[in-house]
């Protein structure tokens, strides 16, 4: 009786023995980049965010932003530690679950060790308190994101990785989430973001707007735009049923006004060709020339400066709502599918409404000499990710698609691809197989020349 009873008090002793080395040694640090072919230390490995709730407080005055990030996140493997990535500011505490989590910062790696390890499927929640003045950081092409000071307030912004400069997380297009975004400034500005507003209330001289993204969003995507903003707002109306909310600077909002009113008409319009709007609203955001070098596909409401707000431009940002943002590059390297789509969609436009055929606006990208600088699917470098080929011969892809499978063909692949992979990620191979699945038929010619060859072709068709 007794020795059983003592060999069953060591048999339990050893479990718990057990079960406490394994809680502790089990647990590996999350990788600390994703390894994209372009930004390899983008991103985090070890986890998968599912919802980023973000308050952020900014005074204009002296550029000062004081904020909370919680982000709820799925583990992929037992993590003992993981990283997140964020660029300047200063982090004064974080938790996980609740309980303090110790933060130690490298470059714009942040890695926070919990203080219990954190099992594999285990959903858990992180939250950084952080503040200072957020930087504007410089892409290696010269083009200005992260945060942006202007005139009245600030626009934050940025693709392909500006949006470490404001606050932390998983910032690969690889994972997407939701969030909601607070935005608390002076009495007098107002704040917009990406989805449809919840709320804006103003006391004690500060107006705090609620924001939320309910569909999943690449961090690259995610935006702020703090100013005197006019607005215009049509309700959700027409086939695309979906409301439209709009912001102006106040020097650009009488310029601009014909163009944002053309914006559901454009969107039942790319309904017709794309498929179903992915997101639950839409917009825009028109900002003084020179406060952003560029116009850019934020989720559901697109930033434009006022010399680029034409209506080229922004059929093209309207269109990366399916192209880019419902079905988002696996990698940065798959970055043509974004820009080759949207400059496609600028070839459709001039086709249907100002009698310029596809064809034409195809010959005479392809008699570009730029265009021909390198293969649309393999750019050089990070440089090189937003340079013509990428766009124009991005395009001439599908045109030839679209020559060799006919247009009905061609307008279910249009339409298909973002309905296939709809607020996911997919690749440049992925797409390779959906087309000729949907064709019936290998299309190694269009893929072997256009998208991968090094040679210009000696005729376009
Ligand atoms: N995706 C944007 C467009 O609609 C361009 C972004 C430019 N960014 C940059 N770092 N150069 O074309
Ligand atoms: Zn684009």
């Amino acid at each position: 009786m007794e020795t059983r009873t003592r060999a069953a008090l060591g048999a339990v002793a050893a479990l718990l023995l057990l079960a406490g080395c394994t809680s502790s040694v089990r647990g590996t640090p999350g990788a600390a980049g994703l390894r994209d072919p372009y930004f390899p230390k983008l991103g985090n490995g070890g986890y998968d965010v599912r919802h980023y709730a973000l308050t952020l407080a900014y005074d204009p005055a002296d550029g000062r932003l004081d904020a909370t990030a919680e982000i709820t996140a799925r583990a992929t493997q037992d993590l003992s530690a993981f990283n997140l990535d964020l660029t300047g500011l200063t982090v004064s505490g974080a938790t996980v679950d609740g309980a303090p989590a110790a933060v130690n910062r490298a470059g714009s790696e942040l890695t926070l060790r919990p203080r219990t390890d954190i099992d594999k499927g285990q959903e858990f929640r992180t939250t950084v308190t952080y503040s200072g003045v957020p930087e504007k950081i410089t892409d290696s092409d010269g083009a200005g994101e992260g945060w942006l000071r202007t005139e009245d307030g600030a626009l934050a912004l940025g693709e392909p990785a500006g949006s470490l400069a404001w606050f932390p997380g998983n910032h690969h297009p690889s994972d997407k989430a939701t969030y909601d975004i607070t935005v608390t400034v002076p009495q007098g500005l107002r704040a917009f973001s990406n989805g449809e507003r919840r709320s804006e209330r103003t006391a004690n001289g500060r107006t705090t707007a609620v924001w939320r993204s309910a569909e999943p969003m690449a961090s690259y995507l995610a935006m702020v735009a703090i100013g005197r903003y006019e607005t215009k707002s049509v309700p959700a109306t027409g086939a695309a049923g979906i409301p439209v909310l709009s912001a102006a600077d106040p020097s650009v909002a009488a310029k601009s006004a014909p163009l944002l009113d053309r914006i559901p008409e454009l969107l039942e319009w790319s309904r017709e060709n794309f498929g179903p709007y992915p997101f639950s609203s839409a917009g825009a955001i028109v900002e003084p020339t020179g406060d952003v070098g560029y116009a850019l596909e934020t989720q559901t409401r697109p930033v434009l400066p006022q010399n680029a707000f034409d209506v080229e431009t922004l059929v093209h940002e309207l269109a990366h709502q399916w192209y880019g943002n419902s079905v988002t590059p696996a990698t940065w390297r798959d970055m043509w599918l974004n820009e080759g789509f949207a400059t496609y969609a600028e070839w459709l436009y001039a086709e249907d409404f100002e009698d310029t055929p596809a064809q034409e606006s195809f010959e005479e990208a392809f008699a570009t000499e730029v265009n021909w600088a390198f293969p649309p699917a393999e750019p050089p470098t990070e440089r090189n990710l937003f340079d013509p080929p990428v766009y124009e011969r991005g395009a001439m892809v599908l045109h030839k698609i679209r020559q060799r499978t006919g247009d009905d063909t061609f307008y279910e692949i249009l339409a298909g691809w973002p309905a296939t992979h709809r607020h996911g990620n997919a690749s440049t191979d992925d797409f390779i197989a959906y087309v000729e699945d949907v064709a019936g038929e290998d299309l190694d010619e269009v893929w072997d020349v256009w998208l991968y060859g090094d040679e210009k072709p000696e005729r376009p068709n």
